[in-house]
């Protein structure tokens, strides 16, 4: 899926001439990326025994993408000990999983030398690491968001309410889920006024008790309706959990209404054909930081 990112630029060459300029650079959605290094203090990589911790683990991570859309694992006694995870959002396949935790190891380790800890987001994944445990833990920050530029039409009705609305309720269901193989991952698509479908997707980080999973959510979800209820699609990553929507423009048959198993299924046909509706609608594209 491309789209194109909005890159500005303005120089003041001497306090008389200043130049503005604007250029479209075409990306992809799965380049989306927002790296976090945190807790400069210390030369963690500098250290040998850390430094070798911190790249077998990044190894490991990287190697166990090709089998499952989340690993963690530690590495190191006492003090020298790594904690690491990766997350695939849940309906990325084995291949994109794969390949975007492959990336993200190699840019965690280049850009966040020294640092005890880390944390890069994709649009298909997240890896992070740090030298303080954190799987069960509920963390907010850092967090990241992508949306589209484009708002919704004056035609989709009261959008804004519909979208914590429905987001609400999925929030809800996703907290039943707490069995599955990707915890708390669900994906609804709703039909409203025969005009549109709202598709939303929650997950959380395995490891994460349902109350904390709930909790992460609504926060996340909260975070999102303030800066993009009005937008044809956004996506938020937080450390633990991760909240996104998407609207097409209704002129495909109806969707089946997804069930437990389906919710899992990777990336379906109905799925690419709305991709290819989607590619018109948000040809521009911005990214945003919290
Ligand atoms: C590296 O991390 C910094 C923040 O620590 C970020 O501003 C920068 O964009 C990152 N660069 C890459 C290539 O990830
Ligand atoms: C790295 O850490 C060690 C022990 O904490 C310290 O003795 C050393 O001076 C540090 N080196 C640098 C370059 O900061
Ligand atoms: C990951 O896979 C590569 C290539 O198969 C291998 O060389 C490397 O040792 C593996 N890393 C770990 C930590 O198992
Ligand atoms: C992942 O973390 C959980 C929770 O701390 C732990 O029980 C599990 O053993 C870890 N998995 C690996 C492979 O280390
Ligand atoms: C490496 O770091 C560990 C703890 O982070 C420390 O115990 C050890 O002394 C360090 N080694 C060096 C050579 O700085
Ligand atoms: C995995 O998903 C990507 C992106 O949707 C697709 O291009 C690729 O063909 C898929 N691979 C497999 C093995 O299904
Ligand atoms: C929920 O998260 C908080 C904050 O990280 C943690 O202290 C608490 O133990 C978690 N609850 C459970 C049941 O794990
Ligand atoms: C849906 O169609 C309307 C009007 O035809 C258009 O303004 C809007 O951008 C379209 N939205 C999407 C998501 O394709
Ligand atoms: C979900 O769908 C699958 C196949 O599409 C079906 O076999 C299964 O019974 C359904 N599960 C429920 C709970 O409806």
């Amino acid at each position: 899926m491309e789209t194109t990112k909005k890159l500005s630029a303005f120089f003041c060459l001497s306090s008389l001439l200043c130049i503005f300029f604007t250029m479209n650079q075409v990306i992809s959605k799965s380049d989306l990326m927002d790296t976090f290094c945190i807790g400069s203090s210390g030369n963690f990589t500098r250290n040998t025994t850390c430094n070798t911790n911190l790249n077998t683990l990044l190894s490991t991570l990287s190697n166990q993408s090709s089998l499952a859309n989340y690993y963690n694992l530690t590495t190191g006694l006492a003090s020298d000990t790594v904690h690491g995870m990766f997350l695939c959002t849940g309906d990325v396949n084995r291949t994109t999983c794969n390949a975007c935790v492959k990336t993200a190891t190699i840019e965690i380790a280049k850009n966040c030398t020294n640092h005890r800890e880390a944390i890069i987001y994709y649009f298909d994944c997240m890896v992070r690491y740090s030298d303080k445990f954190f799987l069960s833990t509920l963390e907010t920050k850092p967090s990241t968001f992508w949306s589209s530029t484009d708002s919704i039409p004056k035609s989709f009705g009261k959008f804004g309410q519909r979208l914590s609305d429905k987001m609400g309720e999925v929030i809800v269901r996703s907290s039943l889920l707490s069995s599955s193989f990707t915890p708390y991952y669900l994906m609804d698509t709703t039909r409203f006024d025969d005009k549109y479908d709202l598709e939303s997707i929650v997950q959380c980080s395995p490891y994460l008790d349902p109350r904390n999973c709930t909790t992460c959510l609504k926060l996340a979800l909260q975070e999102l309706t303030r800066c993009c209820s009005d937008q044809l699609w956004a996506f938020i990553f937080t450390p633990k959990c991760l909240v996104s929507f998407d609207t097409y423009n209704s002129s495909l048959p109806p969707l089946p209404p997804p069930n437990r198993s389906d919710s899992y299924s990777i990336r379906g046909s109905n799925k690419l054909l709305r991709g290819m509706v989607l590619d018109v609608a948000a040809s521009v594209f911005a990214l945003r930081r919290l």
